[in-house]
This record gives C-alpha cells, structure tokens and sequence, in this order.
C-alpha cells in the first residue's frame, strides 16, 4: 500500500508550529494504528503536539480519527435516555459508585465504562472487584441488556473501542506526553463519544491530587471537551471540582466501597454525598429530565436497590462482607489545632504504597489495602489523636507510605478559623 503522507513531514510541521490538515490527522492516526507510523514518529508527534498545540478543528479531527479507528455503541434502541459521568481522576473519588445506580433510579440508563487505577489515582474496577463474585467484562450484548433490565452498568472498555488511544496512552505514559490537553482531551472523549452515551458530565479535578493542579488549565481542558463534545453531538457539561484533599473519608478499593454502601443507604460523608447529588443534576438536566429531584431516591433506597441489581446482574453478591486488611497502623496529629491541609496527593501515594493500587500494569491489588481519614481539614484535632489509619496485608509497606505522608497534614495552631475548600469551583456547558 502506497502510504499518502510521509510521518517525518507530519511531525516536521507540527515541530514548526503549523495547523495539521485534516487528512494529515486522518493518515497519522490510523497509520500508527496499523503500525506503519513508529512508536517513536509518534511520540515526537506527541511532543510536538505537547508545545505548539492543536487548535479546535485539529483537535475534534484528531478525536474523529481515534474513534474511527475502532468500534462505535449504539444505544439508540434503549427505551430511556442516557447519561454518563467522566472523572479526570482522583484521590478518594469513588462517585461513581453510588452515581450510576442513583441515576438509573431516576429513569436514565447509565452506561459507565470504567478503567483501572494507575498510579496514585484509584480506578473504579479495582474497586468493584473487591465484591466477592463481581466480574468486569462484559460483551456488548451483556451491557446492553443489563442497561435495558437494570438501567446501570460499570464495566470495563471492551478492547475495539478507540484502539489508537490504547496504544497512544501507553506511549504518552512513557514519553513525558500526558499532560497535553489536545491530547488529554481527544483520548477521553474519543472513548466517550464511541461508547455511544447522549450526555456526557465531566468532573475535572482540580488540586494536587489532579492532573491539572490550576483552575486555569483545568478549565481550558474542560472547554475543550465540553466542545468536543457538543461538536459530535454530546450534550456535555463539566464541572471543575477539588482535588487539593481527598474526597470522602477513604481511599482504597474495599473502604471505598464500603463508604459508596453507606451513601446509598443514606448517610456518608458530605462531600461525597454533595458532589454525587451535583453530578446526578448535571446528568439528569443534560439527558432530558432537568425536573427529577435525585435526593429522594437516595434517601429512600431506590438507588439501594439499583445497586443490588447492579451488582447480581454482574455475578456480584451485594450482601457478601467485604475484604479487610489484616494490619493497620493509626497517624497522629501532632499538636492541637484545626486540621488546616490534608494533601490529596500524598494520601493517594500512600494507599497505592500500602497495596491499593498497581506500580505496573499486571500487578494484582489488595482489596483492604488503603487509608482512613479521621478528620477533613476545618475540623479540630486534639494532638495524639488519630488522624489517618492505614490499612495493609503486608506490614512491610508500612514505612513507605508514612514516608508520602510526611510533608501532607498541617495542623493550624493560632486561634485563625479555616475554612475547608469549596468542592465545585465551575461549571462549564457550550457558550
Ligand atoms: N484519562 C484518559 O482516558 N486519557 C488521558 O489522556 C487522561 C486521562
């Protein structure tokens, strides 16, 4: 095959700082796809890319590429509308766990295909796998039925869904290139519009647990895929929510479901409790139902009941106990005062040390692995008493996570109020 572009030309004008046409984009994505592109064409490409930018149509060409390089869903056929919630990534985000059943509790079917955690971020399936039984792939076929039946699904992306972004984001990881937000952008949407979903609400994190760690880019990211979005037809919102502390009172893949069970039986932290209700309104008015009120069915336990189905549908057995670690050890606080920073970030590095999350992509995690808050900064702490305790089966990690830890809590001594950080700082839908 007669190849129509040279990659060397392609990355030279990029390397320039010239726009890509829109056929050089199509050729290079679906070139690299096949394997006709190098590995190290394109991440030059990609860091290209990384300085000089894309501009809007660049980037909604570039997305269209990776979409075409696999498999589209189709949820047309389904008798009610759908919805799906994206997170950027956190530290203690389990939301979409009681999100998806309190949604589909609303009467909008909610199709949430899910990764894994990598790094010190969490990843949803890690964390339903700690439910005895609990299986994440599913074939098409499944999803959508169980979508029909139960109206909630968590399943993991099936392999043909935007294969160019498989291959890219494993490039990007190893090559300084994630943070590009054309490139960011492009590879979470080109999931999302493939899957199929008619509205989409995007949590961009915000804080030192997030990718983005300025209100600035964050935004900017936002804008990009709320555009992205509504190009292809999305109805997409974002919100810009923080990340600088953990959000809830766990992170780790057990504790954090155990935290989603105590939200969907009506009590849980407030700000997993605010932030889930938040999204449930974005993706209710964005699907077409702006006037359902979700707080009711949280309360009265019909996303309870979602979530028993959800979870059966899935092999699951919602009534099994959960895993515990077998070790723990408590953080003290170190003087009397109000909890004034509790870093998001070091919190996440250490559940990943103590066994919640993966160093390489094969490793297995520990479903009691992780870390429990006792306080939330803005609340006052008595020095000695317990501020975290960490969870382990392998008491050897011990000493690596309370190494993250070091520099992450600072307990404010004078008599000055602190006040806790606002949890939604924006909202961004299309001008
Ligand atoms: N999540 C993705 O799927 N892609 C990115 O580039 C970053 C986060």
């Amino acid at each position: 095959m007669t190849e129509a572009f040279d990659a060397v030309d392609v990355i030279i004008a990029k390397r320039d700082g010239k726009r890509l046409s829109a056929d050089q984009i199509d050729w290079v994505v679906d070139a690299y796809t096949r394997g006709v592109v190098a590995e190290e064409q394109m991440a030059a490409l990609a860091m290209a890319i990384l300085l000089n930018g894309m501009d809007r149509a660049e980037i909604a060409r570039w997305t269209g590429a990776m979409i075409a390089s696999g498999e589209r869903l189709d949820f047309s056929g389904l008798s009610r509308p759908t919805a799906d919630k994206h997170s950027t990534g956190g530290v203690g985000d389990k939301i979409t766990l009681p999100l998806a059943p309190l949604v589909a509790a609303c009467g909008v079917a909610v199709p949430q295909l899910s990764g894994r955690g990598l790094g010190h971020t969490g990843g949803t399936l890690d964390k339903l796998e700690s439910i005895p039984g609990w299986r994440a792939s599913l074939s098409n076929a499944e999803m959508l039925a169980q979508l029909e039946e139960v109206g909630a699904v968590i399943c993991a992306a099936g392999a043909g869904l935007a294969p160019a972004d498989r291959k890219l984001y494993a490039l990007r990881d190893v090559t300084g290139t994630v943070e590009a937000i054309p490139l960011i952008a492009s590879s979470i949407m080109s999931k999302k519009i493939a899957e199929g979903t008619r509205a989409l609400v995007l949590d961009v994190k915000v804080g030192a647990g997030a990718f983005m760690k300025d209100l600035d880019r964050a935004r900017e990211l936002a804008r990009t895929m709320v555009e992205l979005g509504t190009d292809a037809g999305v109805t997409t919102v974002a919100l810009l929510t923080d990340m600088s502390t953990p959000l809830g009172l766990t992170a780790g893949n057990a504790l954090e479901v155990q935290e989603s069970l105590d939200v969907l039986a009506g009590g849980g932290p407030a700000d997993v409790v605010e932030l889930t209700l938040a999204l449930a309104r974005e993706m209710l008015a964005a699907a077409g139902k702006p006037d359902v009120d979700p707080t009711e069915p949280l309360r009265d336990g019909r996303a309870m009941d979602v979530w028993r189905r959800m979870i059966r549908a899935q092999g699951g057995d919602p009534d099994a106990s959960l895993p515990t670690a077998r070790e723990s050890e408590d953080v003290l606080a170190p003087s009397d005062g109000v909890l004034a920073r509790l870093d998001a970030l070091a919190v996440g590095v250490a559940a990943w040390r103590l066994g919640a999350g993966r160093a390489r992509k094969e490793d297995l995690v520990q479903a009691g692995a992780g870390v429990r808050l006792h306080a939330k900064p803005g609340d006052v702490v008595r020095a000695g008493q317990p501020l975290l305790t960490l969870y382990t089966d392998t008491p050897e990690r011990f000493a690596r996570a309370r190494d993250a830890l070091v520099e992450a809590v600072h307990v404010e001594t004078s008599a000055r109020q602190v006040a806790p950080p606002a949890l939604v700082l924006d909202r961004i839908a299309d001008r």
